[in-house]
């Protein structure tokens, strides 16, 4: 028999006295309950964990971004005070080995101060423990609290976490879909009975035009719209990389991970990773609806081959034991590489910046002046 979560007799408990709720509020309670939510309560990450980001597969990752930041610090006429924010740190693996990099330019590394937002208080003290001893870190549990300022922000798998809405299309509109109790009790499945007034007027064409039974993901935009404000009028830049697709289309990618295996969302609150692909065109749109210039998306792959990821690890090779370079030779190739369990194609690569930035290294295409790269 399988043993059910504390949080699956809370949510079981919320669904008869409420009646269903949205796929949206399912999977924010299963990630962030303030008691039992799975990201607030462990440290998911690595292979003892449910799963593996580029960070922790190579530090060629979190170098190159760093010095990616240091391109936009550059770009953006070198000011006398920098801040880099990440949102959602996983281990602090990536800002650590950012500003490892970072130290070899001594007028930027010494100007500036570390923004960590992160709500999940066993990764917060992860973090402090990987960037012990490095100065000017401050943590912070909302983006609104970072001070203002010029700034590079990173989002490495963090908007793949925040809680999607899914629609369904039936022969009455867009309905939203919910998570009800069977016969049995056990979690299913279902739709609201009446379909969402005017929604199909905010749908792309291609999404309107989707068959009967089609699923329609999307996220509440204010996320991106905070990140691209705050770019345009604070000026310096952002990278968003993310498992997802460039074009906004139907189908259903809301899944569970758990110990490095897929897991059905509905059997394990609060154990399980719960995520979905992000659409890349419904994030570039809103921040251009904000008014910070949109570079990209392009693949991971063409992102960190532009950034000469190949002649890092050639050099780290050089330089290692035979074990050790087919470490990094494997992390290479799971980062760049398309098919089975490459993360190169698959995942993403959105930039934005203010307006005085043509152009972001790696991402836009610099004939075309930071127009999309294609993916
Ligand atoms: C999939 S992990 C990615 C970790 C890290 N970026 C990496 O690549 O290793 C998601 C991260 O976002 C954090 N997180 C989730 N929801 C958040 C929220 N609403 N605000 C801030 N951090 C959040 C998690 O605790 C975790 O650090």
């Amino acid at each position: 028999m399988i043993e059910l979560s504390p949080l699956h007799s809370e949510i079981k408990r919320v669904i008869k006295a409420s009646g269903p709720m949205p796929v949206w509020r399912y999977m924010e309670l299963c990630l962030m309950h303030p008691e039992h939510g799975y990201y607030i309560s462990r440290d998911p990450l690595g292979r003892e964990g449910d799963f593996t980001t580029a960070p922790e597969v190579s530090q060629m990752f979190g170098e190159l971004l760093g010095l990616w930041a240091a391109s936009v610090w550059k770009a953006s006429g070198s000011p006398q005070q920098f801040r880099l924010i990440e949102l959602g740190p996983g281990r602090g693996t990536m800002m650590s080995d950012a500003l490892r990099a970072l130290r070899v330019l001594p007028p930027l590394y010494q100007t500036i101060s570390v923004h960590m937002v992160e709500i999940n208080p066993v990764l917060r003290e992860k973090q402090k423990a990987t960037l012990t001893g490095l100065r000017n870190i401050t943590w912070h549990e909302s983006f609104d609290d970072v001070p203002e300022g010029p700034s590079v922000i990173f989002a490495n798998e963090y908007f793949d976490v925040l809680p999607i809405h899914q629609m369904l299309k039936r022969e009455t509109g867009w309905h939203e879909r919910v998570v009800e109790l069977d016969a049995e009790e056990n979690f299913a499945y279902g739709t609201a009975a009446e379909p969402t007034p005017g929604f199909e007027l905010l749908l792309p064409p291609l999404v309107r035009a989707a068959p009967l039974g089609a699923i329609f993901e999307w996220r509440p935009n204010n996320e991106i719209m905070a990140i691209a404000k705050r770019i345009r009028e604070q000026r310096g830049a952002a990278v968003i990389i993310d498992y997802g697709h460039v074009r906004s289309d139907v189908g259903d990618t809301f899944q569970a991970i758990a110990r490095h295996s897929f897991a059905d969302p509905l059997k394990t609150p609060g154990l399980a990773d719960i995520t979905a692909h992000v659409d890349f065109e419904a994030l570039a749109r809103a921040a251009d609806a904000v008014g910070a210039r949109v570079h990209g998306p392009i693949t991971q792959s063409e992102f960190l081959r532009r950034l000469g990821i190949e002649t890092r690890a050639l050099t780290l090779m050089q330089k290692a034991s035979p074990d050790i370079s087919r470490d990094i030779a494997s992390g290479l190739k799971r980062l760049i590489e398309g098919g089975r369990g490459g993360m190169g194609s698959l995942f993403k690569v959105l930039g934005l910046s203010d307006a005085s930035i043509p152009v972001l290294a790696g991402i836009s295409d610099e004939h075309t002046g930071g127009k999309p790269g294609g993916a």
